[in-house]
């Protein structure tokens, strides 16, 4: 069987990286894969994160299996870290979580669930999106669609287009939505387009998967909830996948819940237990070291105070390098605006460069972004930023 194979295509984002690393240019630059760096252009530990694995080395006993769902502790805490304490839908009992490897494993699992209970269902997607989503939501068996999200001549978002086209989706399908910092455009609805995106959604009857792999990086840990919190609606009915790779820096780790908000206790219940079917075919249960990271670090005040002072410092970094961006370009190509790119939220700006700029800043600067233009603004420091910004320019003459 091997014999026959073809190569199969690169990753469109880890692919990348592949790349990068085989690049031997010295002065080369990865903006590629959405990975924080710091202003020294390093990935470090979490200090929180550190101290919490030295308290679990000291305490850990047994290397026992989890259970299907993984830990209690653990989804507890994400529960209060999206809904916030004592929000009506933890006091009734609507949300169960269960930990997965990463976000991505939370999106599959939620794909294989939506599958297998509701065959036939479509997963509508933002255009563009994470090129990884139509991977995983084809891989998990629904047939993927996509509505529009980007307005190009604007840099902006495509509200009407977009509202439209969601009031024309069949009731009972799927509709994925970026919780906070869009990936790849880094725009994200205002409260008040949310609360019309929730009217569609209840109106329409749709199910709502909500993608939350950035919490903290845009606004703030409780205002990057907010279009969760806007979703909740009485008998709603809703998939949220988070990811702790970049607000806790655990990417190694996989760590990562499915929260699914039920109209009742009961459907949450039986809801649980189907999605621990899909897991225990998939992979059994989940790891332990990266959600008992988690649990301890939310499960401290002391620690997570500490922690959400280390988000803070994150999200401002990446908040000070898209100044630093938005200025050098400016002065280097004052004929172009890329002002739009100070506004944008979390890891990515989404730069409007064409394919074949984006080539060139490969082949001829050994800088890595995306095919869609984009970039990672969390990659870029003080000291890469006129290399950066110069070889745009450059390639801007295309
Ligand atoms: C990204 O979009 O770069 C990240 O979500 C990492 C990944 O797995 O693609």
């Amino acid at each position: 069987m091997f014999e026959k194979l073809q190569m199969a295509p690169r990753d469109a984002i880890l692919g990348l990286t592949e790349q990068f690393n085989q690049d031997r240019n010295p002065e080369k630059i990865n903006l590629s894969v959405g990975v924080y760096k710091d202003g020294e252009g390093r990935t470090p530990v979490f200090q929180t994160v550190k101290e919490a694995e030295r308290r679990l080395l000291q305490q850990e006993a047994s290397k026992d299996y989890l259970s299907i769902e993984g830990l209690r502790d653990f989804a507890a805490a994400v529960q209060d870290l999206v809904f916030g304490p004592d929000h009506e839908v933890l006091r009734s009992g609507l949300a169960v979580t269960a930990q997965t490897p990463g976000g991505t494993g939370a999106l599959r699992v939620a794909g294989e669930f939506i599958a297998r209970m509701q065959p036939g269902t479509r997963v509508w997607l933002s255009d563009p999106t994470w090129p990884n989503h139509v991977g995983v939501f084809r891989a998990a068996g629904l047939e993927v669609r996509s509505y529009p999200y980007f307005d190009p001549s604007g840099n902006c978002l495509a509200f009407g287009r977009m509202l439209e086209a969601m009031k024309a989706i069949p009731a009972g399908d799927a509709l994925l939505l970026h919780g906070c910092c869009h990936n790849p455009t880094g725009i994200d609805p205002t409260p008040g387009q949310w609360a019309q995106i929730a009217d569609v959604v209840q109106r329409g009857k749709l199910l709502a998967v909500v993608d939350l792999a950035y919490q903290g990086l845009g606004q703030g840990l409780t205002e990057d909830a907010v279009g969760v919190l806007t979703l909740c609606r009485e008998g709603t009915e809703m998939l949220v996948a988070s990811s702790f790779s970049k607000n806790f820096g655990l990417y190694n780790e996989r760590v990562g819940a499915l929260t699914t908000v039920a109209a009742s206790p009961q459907a949450a219940q039986v809801a649980l237990s189907h999605i621990k079917a899909c897991i225990r075919a998939n992979y059994s249960n989940p790891p332990a070291h990266g959600a008992a990271i988690v649990a301890t670090i939310l499960g401290d005040a002391v620690l997570r105070a500490r922690w959400e002072q280390e988000v803070r410092a994150m999200r401002e970094r990446i908040h000070q390098m898209r100044r630093l961006f938005v200025r050098t370009l400016k002065a280097k190509a004052p004929q172009r605006d890329f002002s739009f790119i100070a506004d944008q939220q979390g890891m990515f700006s989404f730069s409007g460069l064409t394919a074949g700029q984006v080539k060139a800043l490969r082949d001829k600067y050994a800088i890595y972004v995306v095919e869609s233009g984009r970039i990672n603004v969390a990659g870029m420091t003080e000291s890469n930023m006129d290399r950066l910004c110069q070889a745009i320019t450059e390639v801007l003459k295309i």
